[in-house]
C-alpha cells in the first residue's frame, strides 16, 4: 500500500454505536446509532451541548467504556473484542488522552510526567527523560523541566499534559475539553499546540467540546444533540499554528513502532 492511500484509511470506525445506562429502574439511552470515520491526521471536534453525549462518545471511542450495541474499530481493531489487559496494552501504544483537570502525577516532574509514556514503551531512562526535556522546551516550557505540577499554573500544566500525551506518538489523540480550565490567552497556546503537533506528526485528534471558538480549530466538526449526529462538516481553519512548536525533534526509537509515515526523526 503506498503512503497516500494508508493517509486516507480511516484510523477509527465507528459502526451503530449505542450506550445504555440504567438508572434505578429507567434506562437511559445516552448514545443512540453513531456512524463515523475518522481518517489519519484529522483534528475532529465532537461538538453539542452540555448533556448531549460528548464525554459518553469519547469513553467508548477510547475503549474506556464498552458501547451497549455497535463496534468501534481502531487501525482495524475492534476494540471492544479485546480484554482489558489487551485494551490497556493497545491504549499505552495507540493512544494519548489529554484532560480538563490536567491529570499529572503530583509527585513526578515536569519533565518525568511528560517521560512516563515512553517508560511504558520500554524505553530507557536517560534517552525518555532527554526526549521529554526536548519536547518541554519546544513548549516554552525549558525553564520549568523539574517543577512539580503544584508549583506550575493551569496553562503550563496542561502544556505537560499535551507533552506527555503526544510523545510515545500515538495515532489517536483524545482530548475532552482540554481547556475548560483556562483564560484565553492560556487556551490559544494549548489549541496551537495541540493543531501543530497533530499536524507536525501526522497524529489524528479527537477534541470534545461545547465551545464554537475550540470548535474552530478543527478540520471537522461533528455535532452531536441528543446522542445522535445532527451535523458532520468541515470548516474552515481561522489559524495559523505558532511556528515555534514546529522545531524538529529527534525521538528515540520505539520497538515495534509504525514508521511508515517518517513524520518523527528517529535516533539511529
Ligand atoms: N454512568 C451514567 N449513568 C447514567 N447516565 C449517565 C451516565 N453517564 C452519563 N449519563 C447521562 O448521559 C448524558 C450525556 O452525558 P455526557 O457526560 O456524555 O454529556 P456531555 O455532552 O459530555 O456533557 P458536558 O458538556 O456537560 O460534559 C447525560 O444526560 C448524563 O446524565
Ligand atoms: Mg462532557
Amino acid at each position: 500500500m503506498n503512503e497516500s492511500n494508508l493517509r486516507s484509511q480511516p484510523v477509527l470506525e465507528v459502526k451503530g454505536l449505542w450506550k445504555e445506562y440504567s438508572a434505578g429502574e429507567e434506562t437511559v439511552e445516552v448514545l443512540r446509532g453513531i456512524d463515523l470515520n475518522i481518517t489519519r491526521g484529522e483534528i475532529c471536534c465532537i461538538f453539542g451541548p452540555s448533556g448531549s453525549g460528548k464525554s459518553t462518545l469519547l469513553n467508548q471511542l477510547a475503549g474506556l467504556e464498552k458501547p451497549t450495541r455497535g463496534e468501534v474499530c481502531i487501525g482495524g481493531v475492534p476494540i471492544s473484542r479485546l480484554d482489558e489487559t489487551e485494551l490497556t496494552n493497545f491504549r499505552q501504544r495507540r493512544m494519548g488522552f489529554v484532560f480538563q483537570s490536567y491529570n499529572l502525577l503530583p509527585n513526578l516532574t515536569a519533565t518525568e510526567n511528560v517521560a512516563l509514556p515512553l517508560m511504558f514503551r520500554g524505553v530507557p531512562k536517560a534517552q525518555r527523560e532527554r526526549t521529554a526535556r526536548e519536547l518541554l522546551e519546544r513548549v516554552g516550557l525549558g525553564h520549568r523541566l523539574n517543577h512539580f505540577p503544584s508549583q506550575m499554573s493551569g496553562g503550563q500544566q496542561q502544556r505537560v499534559g499535551i507533552a506527555r500525551a503526544f510523545i510515545a506518538r500515538p495515532d489517536l489523540i483524545f482530548a475532552d475539553e482540554p481547556t475548560g480550565n483556562l483564560d484565553s490567552k492560556a487556551t490559544l497556546e494549548v489549541m496551537n499546540m495541540i493543531c501543530t503537533f497533530a499536524r507536525d506528526f501526522h497524529q489524528t485528534v479527537i477534541l470534545v467540546s461545547h465551545d464554537p471558538e475550540m470548535a474552530s480549530y478543527a478540520h471537522r466538526v461533528v455535532t452531536l444533540l441528543d446522542g445522535q449526529v445532527v451535523h458532520d462538516r468541515r470548516p474552515r481553519r481561522n489559524i495559523s499554528p505558532f511556528s515555534e512548536y514546529s522545531r524538529p525533534i529527534t525521538l528515540p526509537h520505539i520497538s515495534g513502532h509504525q514508521e511508515e509515515f517518517g513524520m518523527w526523526r528517529t535516533q539511529a
